[in-house]
């Protein structure tokens, strides 16, 4: 675990840099800059622990019209983003072969999770065990796909690694890069005021996060449990881990199968089920 950055300084002290470079490849380069231009992100931006280049694939397009998409051979419908711009993209920025991962942004992905956001900001948090070189930024390239999709020569010999966000389909993978750079951006040590907040966070442990309480006391005649108010630490912990418990039991079963568990947690656990079938 990272120590605390000094108070006054965030994310400034040696522990906490180089962080993460992130190049963006897409057709809407605009409608990333009002996500980023608030709270986490925008902290970890200004602080120089994070860099977020946009690049405009239209920009590299040489035609008169600027054209990046076409019919796709076969016939069908719907249109395919053009290879050439998107290599000539990449590959200016990044070098050939690339320099660091290539994602793409596609329903068609490895399902994106706290535990592939975790393997993304790793060599962020640890560079040197990761192979980035002393005093660089880890790189993450992500290309946002349109349309009914890219030219497939893309994805064999450019792209490194493909990630969707859920089994539903958006209109291209910009909301879902944005989703990415969030959920990395949380876990670079300094990124956040605490620097254990992205490990409590739902999923982070496993397990969802308990329920939240704060002033007032008593609100529309439903009080704080007490045991949140009683300054006693440990049976807070205690009360947290066996509500994160109970709230995963109801709703995400599936996810106590993975979660690392104490015998105290499987205790629990077991008189949830006891109470259940009584
Ligand atoms: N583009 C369109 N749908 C997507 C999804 N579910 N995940 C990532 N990129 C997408």
């Amino acid at each position: 675990m990272e120590a605390a950055p000094p108070e006054d300084t965030p994310n400034s002290g040696p522990a906490f840099q180089p962080g993460m470079r992130f190049d963006v490849f897409t057709l809407f380069p605009e409608v990333f800059e009002p996500y980023l231009q608030v709270s986490i992100l925008q902290r970890a931006r200004l602080s120089g622990l994070v860099e977020v280049h946009l690049h405009n694939i239209r920009d590299w397009t040489y035609d008169r019209h600027h054209i990046t998409d076409d019919e796709p051979y076969g016939g069908g419908g719907g249109m395919v983003m053009k290879p050439e711009p998107i290599f000539t993209a990449v590959e200016s920025v990044l070098g050939s072969p690339p320099s660091c991962p290539v994602i793409l942004l596609t329903p068609q992905g490895r399902l994106f999770s706290q535990a592939v956001a975790q393997e993304l900001a790793l060599p962020a948090s640890q560079p040197a065990l990761a192979g980035v070189p002393a005093g660089e930024k880890a790189r993450l390239a992500l290309l946002c796909g349109r349309y009914e999709g890219v030219d497939e020569r893309v994805r064999q010999h450019l792209v490194t690694d493909e990630l969707s966000i859920g089994d539903y389909v958006i209109t291209g993978g910009e909301l879902a890069a944005l989703i990415v750079i969030d959920a990395v951006t949380r876990l670079i040590p300094g990124a956040l005021g605490d620097p254990d907040g992205a490990w409590d966070d739902s999923h982070a442990s496993g397990l969802l996060e308990y329920p939240h309480y704060t002033r007032p006391a008593e609100f529309r005649g439903v009080r704080a449990p007490d045991v949140l108010l009683s300054g006693d630490h440990a049976r807070v912990a205690r009360w947290r881990r066996e509500q994160s418990l109970l709230r995963t039991w109801q709703r995400r079963p599936d996810l106590l199968e993975r979660a690392p568990l104490t015998p105290a947690d499987r205790k629990f656990l077991a008189g949830l089920e006891k109470e259940e079938t009584s």
